[in-house]
């Protein structure tokens, strides 16, 4: 007899067949009805048992959380919303469960209380289905990417180089903290430290999957980045995944082409191929909508959105045409942001909330942001002011991607390095893929978590990977 999971026996028809299972107590009801769940799905087998003819010294030990292995015929089943059931006639306890310690009791609990069991939490509905539609959307990248020609390129995750110029950076070293050798100026000498000079984490696989893509035309990287912003937002991580498709020949609409039919290919995905976790998802989350103030909840449900996003055009607008919409806008006018609309500053996030929530209602492209505010390697505009770049606005989440095209073009590149003070000895590998075949090219970043909240519905990126790093906080 071979072993089922939870997944396959549902898929079965019952018909008196002999059954095993190993799998974990969900719940046990009336010393009779087991729920059984082992992670392939987000429902439960039940199995039932003949109490009068089992030792009352084992039933006691069908408790939550423990695991047990169950033997017995698959019968149709008498109980409503369910198929099919085991009738037990074998029950072995493989681990117990004490029910006066485990802190997970058969009932609701706070996001906030299993972020701190964040070791058991996976065993809850809500993990599960988050964790499942994780993988999914990892596979679905890779299978996204495969079909259309894109090599996945490993890129490191140790550098020298810091790729977004934002200096806020882990660095990595193997040098004696208590005692760090020093220069003659008194300065930390770093060729003395492992690589013979400053490292540290990557806060993007891009630079160097330029590289490949001006060799291997379509590659894409998908990989840990880390950024020590001291951002302590329900959208920020210290340590997360991004995916970075480069694409040579190709320029920016070729880029927000691309964006918009990999983000809508990714929830079509999530759609056919995760059902019933959604659903379970949507319907948590219009519980909480329930508890909350009308004016405060959300037009669509989780189905409904992803529906919508899968079905309709992203807007496109350039960021001066933001800006001219956001000086027009009632909060504006009645001075409710918080932080100045004016061109040349970055949008913040409630500008961005302000676009796609409230003005477009469905995702947003913005693109051509002024080149002050913006990394140098994006390609500067024939207006000598602004840059093709392009970040892409979701509903409750923000900014899910950001991009551009790339500058190709060397003097122009030098100059940039120039004002934004970028020593081209730091990145004369970058500057030399511009002298031999350089050309047209663009790429993005979509950042992996970003797309999980937008996906299950889930409104803290911290519960969307199963062991978040933020400030203060690298338990587990
Ligand atoms: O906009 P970012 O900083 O772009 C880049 O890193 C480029 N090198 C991408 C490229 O063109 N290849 O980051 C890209 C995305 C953001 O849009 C956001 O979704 C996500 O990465 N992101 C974060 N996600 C979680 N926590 C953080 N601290 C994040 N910072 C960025
Ligand atoms: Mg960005």
């Amino acid at each position: 007899m071979s072993q089922h999971t939870v997944k396959d026996l549902l898929a079965l028809a019952p018909s008196g067949q002999e059954v095993e299972i190993k799998a974990w107590v969900r719940t046990f009801r009336s010393n009779r009805f087991i729920a059984l769940s082992d992670g392939t799905t987000i429902n439960t087998i039940q199995a039932v048992v003949d109490f009068e003819n089992m030792s009352e010294e084992l039933l006691k030990r069908v408790t939550t959380g423990a695991a047990v292995c169950v033997k017995g015929k698959l019968e149709a089943s008498q109980g409503k919303g369910q198929s099919s059931e085991i009738q037990v006639s074998g029950l072995e306890i493989l681990g117990d469960s004490d029910p006066e310690v485990y802190p997970l009791q058969p009932k609701k609990h706070s996001l906030d209380f299993l972020r701190e069991k964040a070791h058991l939490r996976f065993r809850t509905n809500t993990f599960g289905a988050v964790f499942r539609l994780r993988h999914g959307m990892s596979y679905a990248i890779h299978k996204y990417f495969n079909e259309r020609g894109f090599f996945n390129m490993h890129t490191p995750i140790i550098t020298a180089s810091d790729a977004e110029g934002a200096g806020e950076m882990f660095q990595v070293t193997t040098l004696d903290l208590k005692n760090p050798p020093k220069n003659e100026a008194g300065e930390i000498n770093y060729s003395e430290d492992f690589f013979g000079k400053e490292t540290n984490l990557t806060v993007s696989g891009q630079l160097e999957a330029e590289m490949a893509a001006l060799a291997l035309r379509k590659v894409y990287t998908f990989g840990p980045t880390f950024r020590a912003e001291n951002s302590n937002t329900s959208r920020h991580l210290a340590e997360f995944w991004m995916i970075e498709p480069e694409v040579a020949f190709a320029d920016l609409t070729d880029n927000m082409d691309l964006i918009e039919d990999f983000l809508q290919y990714l929830v079509k995905y999530a759609l056919d191929n995760y059902r019933d976790d959604l659903e379970f998802l949507a319907q948590r989350e219009a519980q909480e909508e329930k508890g909350k103030p009308e004016a405060e909840r959300k037009a669509m449900g989780l189905i409904e959105r992803l529906e919508f996003v899968a079905n309709h055009k992203f807007e496109r607008l350039t960021y001066t045409e933001a800006i001219d919409i956001l000086r027009n806008s009632k909060p504006f006018k009645k001075k409710k942001f918080k932080y100045p609309v004016e061109w040349g500053t970055d949008l913040q996030s409630e500008h961005e909330r302000y676009l796609v929530e409230k003005h477009f209602e469905k995702p947003v492209i913005l693109t051509d942001y002024p080149a002050s505010f913006k990394a140098f390697y994006m390609r500067l505009n024939d207006d000598q002011k602004t840059v093709a770049a392009m970040d892409v606005l979701f509903p409750g989440v923000g900014e899910i991607t950001g991009g551009s095209q790339r500058e190709e073009r060397l003097d122009v590149l030098k100059r940039r390095c120039e004002a934004m003070g970028i020593e081209e000895e730091h990145v004369w590998w970058y500057l030399e893929s511009r002298m031999f075949g350089t050309c047209q090219h663009a790429g993005f970043g979509l950042g992996f978590e970003r797309l999980i909240m937008f996906v299950t519905g889930m409104g803290n990126i911290r519960d969307v990977i199963p062991f978040p790093r933020t400030p203060q906080n690298c338990e587990f």
